[in-house]
């Protein structure tokens, strides 16, 4: 039987598991082993989206562990997220409903919009002209409307800026739980997370190691020398320093792996912490956000013109 791990209590009263798997970029054929290695090494929060494209294996794999008698479903805290194509209010509740088909679920622990921008319906890819307004408020609704029938247990957003979770909180009848953004050490969200935490939005934080795989970033968040330095001082590695600067942070942490023994090295940051002399250096490393969004703004289609607009200076 697999150890109790530390929540964090979202606004709803339920608890989210502090360390969650990650599956962005999990690739096909990959995914649904690392979801049952987690599982078995016992996380207890899979992090998924629909437009990950992997969310059937990960369904397949789930009704094993429930069937095999691994995990019980009401254990488990699974996240999904709403596509940028499937803003408008009559086609949330079909999403959401096709998440559950592929995941094999009744419910979802948490749904979230993926992104405050919209695309149009049906269209694949990241080409600009599918760009089109975006209405928050209105998708935000349906959103609502999900929350009441109990299909989504909590509901949230992801990607959104300061401004735009201000915006959304003016006009909400139902808060949203969480904005589940990019964080780590070299982009610590310090005016998001004191917002989030002034309004009881929980922050969850996705690519907690700087998607370290991700080609195109060339992200060396973990090769930093506070995080090298603090990994030698106490016998543990990079990757684990990241993470549980995060849950020392006070957030939710979503590491992504394939790899069983990434998997659990990932998990092993619950019996220890980083004292408050290393943990005080983490604040001089230098911010940058990584993962600027630059296929969600176009000067001619869409609602934001540039990065700035999309994240409303937090850059
Ligand atoms: P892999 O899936 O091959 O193990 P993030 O969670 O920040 O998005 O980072 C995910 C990336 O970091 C993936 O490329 C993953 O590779 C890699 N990764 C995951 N865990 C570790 C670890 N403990 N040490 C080094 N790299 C890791």
């Amino acid at each position: 039987m697999a150890k109790e791990i530390p929540c964090f209590e979202l606004n709803t009263g339920a608890k989210i598991p502090s360390v969650g798997l990650g599956t962005w970029q999990s690739e096909a054929g990959l995914v649904g082993q690392a979801v049952e290695t987690a599982v078995k090494v016992g996380y207890r929060h899979i992090d998924c989206a629909r437009a990950y494209g992997n969310e059937k294996e990960i369904g397949s794999v789930l009704k094993k562990l429930f069937d095999d008698g691994v995990v019980k479903r009401e254990d488990l805290f699974i996240t999904s997220k709403l596509w940028c194509t499937d803003h408008a209010p009559e086609d949330v509740p079909v999403a959401l409903d096709k998440s559950l088909e592929e995941l094999q679920l009744d419910y979802l622990d948490l749904y979230l919009i993926h992104w405050p921008v919209r695309r149009r319906k049906g269209s694949v890819g990241f080409k600009p002209e599918d760009l089109v307004p975006a209405d928050i408020p209105n998708t935000w609704k349906a959103m609502e409307a999900l929350y009441d029938t109990g299909k989504a247990r909590a509901i949230g957003v992801s990607n959104f800026s300061t401004k735009k979770l201000g915006d959304l909180l003016d006009v909400a009848c139902v808060p949203p739980a969480v904005n589940q953004v990019e964080c780590h050490p070299s982009w610590q969200q310090t005016k998001l997370r004191e917002f989030c935490k002034s309004k009881g939005v929980h922050l969850s934080g996705y690519s907690p190691l700087g998607s370290p795989g991700t080609v195109w970033l060339k992200s060396d968040v973990i090769k930093h020398p506070v995080i090298v330095t603090t990994a030698e001082k106490l016998g543990k590695t990079p990757a684990q320093v990241a993470i549980r600067w995060g849950l020392q942070m006070g957030h939710s942490v979503l590491p992504k792996s394939t790899h069983e023994s990434r998997i659990k090295e990932n998990f092993d940051v619950f019996d220890w912490f980083i004292p408050h002399d290393l943990f005080a250096k983490f604040s001089e490393i230098d911010q940058a956000r990584l993962l600027r969004g630059t296929s969600f703004v176009h000067e001619k289609f869409g609602s934001f013109k540039t990065v700035e607009d999309l994240w409303d200076g937090e850059l």
